[in-house]
């Protein structure tokens, strides 16, 4: 059977995607940001998962006020490296898996969560982002991501967002949809976005690194408790695009302890101030054995 054997938490930044491609992560602003991915990238080739389920959220790049879904997993074969306004990120294509997706759709759906169904997508920096932090850059001799991905898009950018306690709830469907697919993958969940910023009006820049460690200490030993924080608190604390935390807690949700497991192992820990605007936090938790 599929298992989560671990899940990853990531801010993404498109400023950091700027430093990867354009050869400036060695430079003294970027280079103490980078060096925190150090350990990542090489936990990750050692983990060699075959599937990571990437929650994550599109900035009115694939979707536009025209249409706004709250939670959308893609199903799709392949997704291109969107376009945000600077040309696409050279970077490979990101290739899905179906089957995996449209299980993961049939059971979560089945659960009472309403999820939209996407065939077809472009994947901006809050996908892409992360992937080159978590992976590197390929190299051109082998072009391709190491692994499948399945883009889990969810609404933090306009009203109504979902709550942190929809997304753990949620989180927790995702992993018994994908712990009932019947084939051996070591799968991996992902909780992207965050930590605390605010792009916009008088607030812009706010960083409040107290609260984002406080969330981190949280996440890892009170999911359930944290899962209460309403709206309102990530807004005052950690700014308007603060909000994006709330998808780490789906990430959360699908750990093994919250369906009665052992407690996951911090295997690593970083944070960050400043990447661009925004507080960069980042977690590695491995799924124990029973
Ligand atoms: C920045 C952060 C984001 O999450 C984003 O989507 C865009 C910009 C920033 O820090 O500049
Ligand atoms: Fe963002």
């Amino acid at each position: 059977m599929a298992k989560i054997t671990a899940s990853v938490y990531t801010s993404h930044v498109p400023a950091i995607g700027a430093a990867i491609d354009l050869g400036k992560t060695q430079e003294p602003y970027w280079q103490p940001l980078f060096a925190g991915y150090d350990f990542s990238k090489e936990w990750e080739k050692a983990q060699k998962p075959d599937v990571v389920f990437l929650v994550f959220n599109d900035h009115a790049t694939a979707f536009s006020l025209d249409m706004i879904p709250t939670f959308a997993i893609g199903t799709a074969a392949e997704y291109q490296p969107a376009d945000e306004g600077w040309g696409p990120r050279p970077v490979p294509a990101v290739h899905g898996h179906p089957a995996l997706a449209a299980h993961i759709a049939q059971s979560v759906i089945q659960d009472d969560f309403d999820l939209t169904i996407v065939n077809k997508m472009d994947v901006d920096h809050g996908l892409t982002v992360p992937l080159s932090l978590m992976f590197g850059q390929p190299p051109q001799s082998d072009y391709r991501w190491p692994c499948k991905v399945i883009p889990f898009a969810v609404n933090v950018v306009q009203y109504p967002v979902p709550s942190g306690n929809r997304c753990f709830q949620l989180g927790k469907a995702i992993r018994k949809a994908i712990e009932s697919f019947d084939e051996d993958l070591n799968v991996q969940i992902w909780g992207t976005g965050g930590m605390s910023h605010q792009l916009q009006g008088p607030r812009a820049g706010l960083i409040n690194k107290e609260w984002d460690n406080r969330f981190l200490d949280r996440l890892i030993a009170e999911p359930a408790e944290l899962a209460k924080v309403p709206h309102i608190e990530y807004v005052r604390e950690a700014g308007s695009e603060g909000i994006e935390l709330v998808m780490w807690l789906i990430a959360r949700g699908a750990m093994a302890d919250v369906a009665g497991g052992p407690a996951p192992k911090v295997v690593y820990r970083f944070f960050h101030v400043p990447a661009s605007n925004t507080a960069v936090g980042h977690l590695i938790l491995e799924n124990q054995p029973a």
